[in-house]
């Protein structure tokens, strides 16, 4: 990892904060229960809430969404390093924990939602996952609409989590029964219910700008040369660059694109490519989505099943790095983008979400 003087502090002062926390949780315990006693010999209806002095009511999982690592790829043979940028290390295992924080803050923000109150999102599985983690904690209700061709570990973790889980056929975009349109169907058949909508919210990428981007900045000390992801909304490559290239324009913004997307076409040939099939989950598409801007990405790289699914193999068994499917995309776009980086720097590969919601993928697959 690299970790800079600044962040170790702050990761120290996080340690020390977080032993104090324990000190006090273990002295709370005492005071709660001579507090409990106190009140059930006077009959005073406190509640226990308020014998908790110097415990930060706010700090909860979602204080440790982002600030992700970024490690070397140390067992990959290239003429150049590729760094991680590991968000499957995220608490709920993706990229996608800071869009569903970000946009259920700004939901909150302009009034338009309140607790109790149903979130609703289209989601290839990892949003939806996000959001069930903020929707715990805020308290809201969670419906998520998924395309039958997504992982079914990630229907279960979805139910599991608490969220209502509604299939749809893999329709075409536009299509009554592709899963965004279905999603807005339910949203404005039903009182109180939210669209989270990530393919088109700004929330989505404006975070990504703010925390992934300067984050990468930041931990490269700006020695960067390339950012590399793919795009599923194309919320985390448009905020990332947008941060990046006001830095240093320079830097390349590279999209790793399935074989059988049309985006790689678009990118590198200015119209959308062939429309093809890919197992690949969470990145490809064959339009293009509104929070993506494509002009600020600099070249395309296709990669093919086998190749991303090899690389994703690789990241675990070699890397150690718990990643999903999609992960290894990046990375074989990372290398074979090499010959056409110019700049000296840092090329950094975007690892998006964790391999626990690929056991079948794996079985299938990527073995
Ligand atoms: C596994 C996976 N990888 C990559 C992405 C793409 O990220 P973005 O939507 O920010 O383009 C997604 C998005 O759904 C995803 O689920």
């Amino acid at each position: 990892m690299v970790t800079s003087k600044p962040e170790y502090h702050e990761k120290m002062n996080i340690h020390t904060k977080t032993k104090t926390i324990k000190k006090q949780k273990i002295k709370l315990h005492h005071v709660t229960l001579l507090s409990l006693q106190t009140c059930q010999k006077t009959s005073q209806s406190l509640t226990t809430r308020s014998y908790l002095p110097g415990l930060n009511q706010m700090h909860n999982i979602l204080s440790h969404i982002g600030n992700t690592p970024l490690i070397p790829l140390n067992n990959l043979q290239n003429e150049r390093p590729i760094y991680a940028k590991c968000e499957f290390l995220n608490p709920f295992g993706s990229v996608k924990d800071r869009i569903a924080l970000a946009i259920v803050d700004k939901a909150e923000r302009d009034g338009l939602i309140k607790p109790g109150d149903t979130l609703i999102e289209a989601t290839a599985g990892n949003t939806g996952i996000g959001l069930a983690m903020v929707a715990a904690i805020r308290g809201y209700k969670l419906i998520c609409v998924m395309p039958e061709k997504m992982s079914k570990e990630k229907r279960q973790k979805l139910r599991r989590l608490g969220a209502e889980v509604v299939i749809t056929e893999n329709a075409p975009p536009g299509d009554p029964k592709h899963f965004q349109e279905v999603a807005r169907r339910i949203a404005t058949s039903r009182k109180r219910c939210f669209w989270t909508n990530q393919f088109a919210n700004q929330a989505n990428p404006y975070i990504h700008e703010n925390t992934t981007g300067k984050e990468i900045w930041e931990q490269s000390k700006g020695n960067l040369a390339a950012f590399v992801t793919g795009v599923g909304t194309g919320g985390t490559i448009t905020g990332v660059a947008r941060y990046l290239k006001k830095k240093n324009p320079n830097i390349a913004i590279v999209l790793a694109d399935p074989v059988g997307s049309r985006l790689a076409g678009l990118i590198n040939h200015g119209e959308l490519g062939q429309d093809g099939s890919y197992r690949v989950e969470g990145i490809g598409s064959s339009v293009v989505p509104a929070v993506f801007d494509p002009n600020l990405v600099d070249f395309a790289v296709s990669v093919s099943d086998e190749e991303g699914f090899a690389m994703t193999k690789h990241l675990v068994q070699k890397e150690a790095m718990l990643v999903g499917g999609s992960s290894g995309f990046s990375v074989v776009a990372a290398i074979k983008a090499i010959p056409r980086i110019t700049e000296p720097g840092m090329i950094v590969a975007l690892l998006q979400d964790s391999w626990d919601r690929y056991d079948s993928l794996w079985e299938t697959a990527i073995q």
